[in-house]
């Protein structure tokens, strides 16, 4: 595992004469009382971590606690006060200018929440100003602009003016601007931010599926717990310019490392979150293999479905039966459903959330949740995730028909 990213008791306090207020920091004074005593701000306070090569690193935070100074101290914007920040294996601070920009233009790229699309240049022309910026020529960067377009699933909309285009597209341009310099490392702050839940959703899975192929090192900030858990393969939590804890999911919500952490992590039902168990529902019927074609018309009929799933005696899940096949075998007067019976979809109980949206969003009808013994344990729908996800945004849901 190579190291991509390494803070060492990384100190930033903005403003020019700093030295006074460093000391009081080093004397353990709190960030509040070093504004008093000195008007300056203590953006981030002494911290140490390490970004593996190719991970998604979730930086997450209350307003104010430090995420995106730590960004801008990672891209060289700003410069620390004290420790160091290491980008492959090289001091940012010690950096020139060219250095600088080459770091800032060729190795690390960004995205932001609100950022400006040209609204007089095409979407391709947006996407391209970057290497516009660098003199590459115009042939090259209208074939790179092109690539990064198609790989945020743009394919088509690169002669349209940014007007044209939704929020949720508009921030595709932006990661497809980020993408088109070819950086290794992808710095992105609250990009998802401005969007609404069921879009926000859609871009993350979209940037899961675009990390499989680029795998990039991607430092990723928010302040949407849910993004975290999904995105993070590691997570930090800040606070008040200190890191209480870096995990996985996993690590952080079965064992978080203070009562700060335990706190943040309230108001979530964790196991909601962990698993695909917790929002199964059982379906309105279900089917066993003995039972007959007839039978199967009315249930489906009953509940209003073009499905069912089947399981045996002891409610293990055999498979699924359609009501297009269950059509011709009534009509060839069949009585058994055997011969129809389908391969279901199903995940374990214990699916983490993060890997269950990607499942749903490939499975033909609803999936099946089943114990580690293969029992039927009920059904997740589109729907139902849904609605889950709402509640716990506390939005105000969709409302049931
Ligand atoms: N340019 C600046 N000059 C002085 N203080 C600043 C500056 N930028 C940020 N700060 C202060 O530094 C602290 C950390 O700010 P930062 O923007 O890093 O927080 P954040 O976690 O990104 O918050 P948000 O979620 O609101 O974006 C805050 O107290 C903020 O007021
Ligand atoms: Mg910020």
């Amino acid at each position: 595992m190579n190291v991509k990213i390494k803070a060492e008791n990384l100190v930033k306090i903005y403003g020019n004469k700093t030295g006074k207020a460093l000391d009081l920091f080093r004397q353990g004074l709190s960030r509040n009382d070093i504004l008093k005593e000195t008007g300056l701000t203590l953006g981030v306070a002494g911290v140490n971590f390490e970004i593996i090569e190719g991970e998604i690193f979730v930086i997450i935070g209350l307003s104010g606690s430090g995420k995106s100074t730590l960004l801008r101290c990672i891209n060289g914007l700003l410069m620390p006060t004290a420790g160091s920040l290491v980008v492959d294996g090289k001091a940012v601070e010690k950096l020139d200018g060219r250095e600088l920009r080459k770091l800032r233009g060729e190795k690390i790229s960004m995205v932001f929440q609100h950022f400006a699309l040209l609204p007089n240049r095409s979407i391709m022309d947006n996407v391209a100003f970057g290497l516009e910026l660098r003199g590459i020529p115009t042939d090259e960067r209208r074939k790179r602009a092109q690539k990064a377009l198609v790989s945020v699933g743009l394919e088509g909309w690169q002669n349209s003016f940014p007007s044209e285009l939704s929020g949720g597209m508009q921030q595709r341009v932006g990661l497809a601007r980020a993408l088109v310099t070819d950086s290794d490392i992808m710095l992105m702050d609250e990009p998802f931010g401005a969007l609404d839940a069921i879009i926000r959703m859609d871009m993350q899975e979209e940037l899961i599926n675009l990390q499989a192929r680029i795998k990039k090192t991607i430092v990723f900030v928010t302040h949407d717990l849910d993004e975290a858990l999904r995105l993070g393969d590691r997570i930090a939590i800040m606070r008040d310019g200190v890191i209480e804890q870096i995990g996985t999911a996993d690590e952080i919500l079965s064992n978080p490392a203070n009562e700060y952490v335990e706190k943040f992590l309230q108001g979530i039902d964790v196991s909601k979150i962990l698993d695909a168990s917790s929002i199964s529902k059982w379906p309105r019927e279900v089917m066993r293999e003995t039972e007959s074609v007839s039978v199967a018309l009315h249930k489906m009929k009953v509940a209003d479905t073009d499905y069912l799933f089947v399981l045996d005696p002891m409610k293990h899940l055999v498979g699924m039966i359609l009501e297009e096949d269950l059509l011709l075998l009534a009509n060839k007067k069949e009585k058994s459903i055997r011969s129809i019976i389908k391969e279901a979809r199903a995940i374990k109980s214990d699916t983490v959330m993060r890997d269950v949206y990607p499942e749903l969003r490939q499975a033909e009808k609803d999936l099946a949740v089943i114990d580690d013994e293969g029992h039927f344990l009920g059904v997740i729908t589109q729907y139902t995730l849904l609605v889950t996800l709402e509640e716990r945004k506390g939005g105000d849901g969709i409302a049931e028909h």
